[in-house]
């Protein structure tokens, strides 16, 4: 737990007596015994910041994305969702507000935050249908992808980039991927036609205009915060063209956010649509990633690494690396 706030080395301890949530006597919660649980960079801004000396998130245990069986439930659970079942989904704001997380034996969890886990997809890879599967289901339906589609995907290998990798070829697109060259192979496999690699480019913007002039894409989705990526926009972007990003807030600042969406174009807004998008996880969004699964469209989770729950500490100084290829995942073992 988050004992702290700073980096994960000095923020977190591990408790081994910690009491089991009760299960309230009324209502539609599910306690749900953790299999294993997933990383995100979220994790990482809430450990530094949410401060851990208010009360109510003494002791804040870190994590949002959980897979598990259901162990106990309210009497107003749906009837799919029985003792035994294997679940996934990600901890809402409000569960993660009062300090409840994914690193623990037990999750008590509203039942509408879940989704029932796709037969097919193995423990540890369902960790993809909380934050990173939900968020590619955000920009889904925002982006709302059409055949034919070219598609420009930054941070292409990461845990959410994986993912919407796959869907938006299911749905037709040509997708070009921006990412190292340690990631061709792996964004390739998951289906990118064209692969960027941002580091080799003196003017990677100059580079992406001159391939794209042509035959401007469009949709750019920046799953890295890359502020040039939109500002440098319109010879690559169709005139009609969409650019969403899922990174602003902490780590942007709301100026590019103003600048982008509201300043008018004769005060230098780039003339191009702009949005930034933030995920409330929800199960409605989990559900519809195992849908794509259940249906073939989405084939693969890539898991990056597995940790125990006792190196977790080093599962988050990886995940700080940024330098990971789909989803770190810690197994819970009790
Ligand atoms: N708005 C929301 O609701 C929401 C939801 C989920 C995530 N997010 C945010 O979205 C971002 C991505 O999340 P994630 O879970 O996918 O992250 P992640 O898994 O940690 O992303 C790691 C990947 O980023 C790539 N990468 C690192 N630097 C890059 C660069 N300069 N250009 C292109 N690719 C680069 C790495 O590829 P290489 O090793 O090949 O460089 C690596 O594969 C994070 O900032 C996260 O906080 C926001």
């Amino acid at each position: 737990m988050v004992v702290q706030n700073g980096e994960p080395k000095d923020a977190l301890e591990l408790k081994a007596d910690w009491p089991t949530p009760a299960l309230p006597v009324m209502g539609s919660n599910l306690l749900v015994k953790v299999s294993h649980a997933g990383l995100n960079p979220a994790d990482i801004h809430f450990m530094a910041h949410l401060p851990s000396w208010l009360p109510f998130r003494r002791n804040a245990i870190p994590g949002l994305d959980f897979v598990g069986e259901i162990v106990q439930t309210g009497p107003l659970a749906p009837p799919e969702m029985t003792v035994g079942t294997e679940v996934c989904g990600s901890l809402g704001v409000r569960q993660v507000a009062f300090g409840a997380g994914s690193l623990a034996e037990y999750v008590l969890v509203p039942s509408d935050l879940v989704a029932v886990k796709p037969a097919t997809l193995p423990l540890a890879a369902a960790v993809g249908l909380g934050t990173a599967g939900q968020t590619a289901a955000l920009i889904m339906r925002q982006a709302k992808v059409q055949k034919g589609a070219r598609v420009l995907i930054n941070g292409a290998s990461g845990g959410v980039g994986s993912i919407l990798i796959q869907i938006a070829k299911a749905k037709g697109a040509t997708v070009v991927a921006i990412c190292s060259n340690a990631s061709d192979a792996h964004v390739r496999r998951l289906g990118a036609d064209e692969v960027i690699d941002y580091k080799v480019h003196q003017d990677l913007y100059d580079f992406i205009a001159k391939t794209f002039k042509e035959s401007q894409l469009d949709l750019i989705i920046d799953c890295m915060g890359d502020d040039a990526l939109f500002t440098k926009s319109p010879p690559y972007l169709k005139p009609d063209g969409k650019f969403i990003s899922i990174v602003g807030g902490r780590t942007q600042g709301i100026y590019p956010f103003l600048k982008n969406k509201f300043l008018p174009v004769f005060l230098g807004r780039t003339p191009r649509s702009y949005s930034i998008l933030g995920l409330a996880p929800a199960g409605t969004y989990a559900r519809e990633v195992a849908q794509w699964i259940n249906d073939g469209l989405v084939k693969e989770v890539p898991v990056d690494s597995e940790f125990r729950l006792e190196e977790a500490v080093e599962a988050y100084e990886k995940q700080a690396t940024k330098r990971a290829k789909g989803k770190i995942v810690v197994a819970i073992k009790s």
